[in-house]
C-alpha cells in the first residue's frame, strides 16, 4: 500500500506543503507522477503523512491503482463535546462500512476520508502517546494538508486571535500546540484516509510498513 503524491506541487524537505502559513523552503523539492510512461515515477507518501523527496519506479506488475479522483468515499466528521474514545471510533467506523454497502450499493465506498486540524501529524510528537487523538491518527493513512496554523490555535483556545505570550495552557492538547510554535513551528492541520479492507482497529496496519517497504513496495 502506497500513497504517491499528485505531480506538479512543490514540498518543503520536511515532507509538508510548501508556503503553507507563509514558510517557503530554500531546499524545496517538486513532485511527479506519471502514468503514462513506465516505469511509473511518483514521490511517496509516508503513512504518518510526509512527501518523500527520493521518488520510486513502478512497473505494471507492481502497481493497481485503488483510489482515483471521482471514486465514492466517506468523509468522516468528529462531533464537538465529550471525548473520541478509541474503542467507539473504531465501532463507528465498522458500522459506517457494513451500513453504506448495504444500504447504498450501486455507490461503493472505496475509503473514508477526514481533513482536519486534529490529523496534524506532529501532534505525535508533542502530545502523549495515548491521547485519543493520536492513536486515532495511528490507525490512519496521514497525508499533508495546506490548513493554518489560525485553524489549530483557534480549535486549541477557542479563538485564533489570542496571544499565545500570555495565554495560559490548562489541557495537554493546549500545551502541545503552544510548544510546537515555541520550537519555531507552525500548524498546518492534516488529512487521512482508511480503507475498509484494511479496518483492522487496535492494529495501525499503515504503521507496520517500514521506510524501506514504502520507498521499495512489492
Ligand atoms: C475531538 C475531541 C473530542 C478530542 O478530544 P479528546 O478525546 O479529549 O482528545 P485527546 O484524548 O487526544 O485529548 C487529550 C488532551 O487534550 C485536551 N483536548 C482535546 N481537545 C481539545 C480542544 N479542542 N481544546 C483544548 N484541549 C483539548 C484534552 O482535554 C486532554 O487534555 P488533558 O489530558 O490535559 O485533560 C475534541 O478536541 C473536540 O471536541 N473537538 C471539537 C470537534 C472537532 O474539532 N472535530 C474535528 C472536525 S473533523
Amino acid at each position: 500500500m502506497l500513497f504517491l503524491a499528485e505531480g506538479g506541487i512543490n514540498f518543503r524537505a520536511d515532507g509538508q506543503f510548501d508556503g503553507v502559513n507563509g514558510i517557503y523552503d530554500s531546499q524545496a523539492f517538486t513532485t511527479t507522477l506519471d502514468f503514462r510512461v513506465m516505469p511509473l515515477r511518483g514521490n511517496p507518501v509516508t503513512p504518518d503523512g510526509r512527501v518523500l523527496r527520493q521518488a520510486v519506479h513502478l512497473s505494471w506488475a507492481e502497481w493497481v491503482q485503488i483510489l482515483s479522483p471521482g471514486d465514492p468515499t466517506l468523509s468522516l466528521h468528529i462531533p464537538a463535546g465529550g471525548k473520541m474514545d478509541h474503542a467507539q471510533c473504531g465501532e463507528s467506523l465498522q458500522e459506517a462500512f457494513a451500513f453504506f454497502p448495504k444500504h447504498f450499493p450501486e455507490r461503493p465506498v472505496r475509503a473514508c476520508t477526514c481533513d482536519s486540524w486534529l490529523l496534524d501529524s506532529h501532534f505525535q510528537e508533542y502530545m502523549p502517546p495515548d491521547s485519543n487523538i493520536v492513536r486515532f491518527q495511528r490507525e490512519m493513512y496521514l497525508h499533508p494538508v495546506r490548513g493554518r496554523n489560525e485553524g489549530v490555535v483557534g480549535q486549541a483556545f477557542g479563538s485564533p486571535l489570542i496571544d499565545l505570550q500570555s495565554v495560559k495552557a490548562n489541557t495537554a492538547l493546549q500545551r502541545a500546540v503552544l510548544q510546537y510554535i515555541k520550537n519555531g513551528a507552525l500548524w498546518s492541520g492534516g488529512g487521512s484516509v482508511l480503507f475498509p479492507e484494511d479496518m483492522s482497529w487496535g492494529k495501525q496496519v499503515y504503521r507496520s510498513q517500514t521506510l524501506d517497504d514504502i520507498i521499495r513496495p512489492g
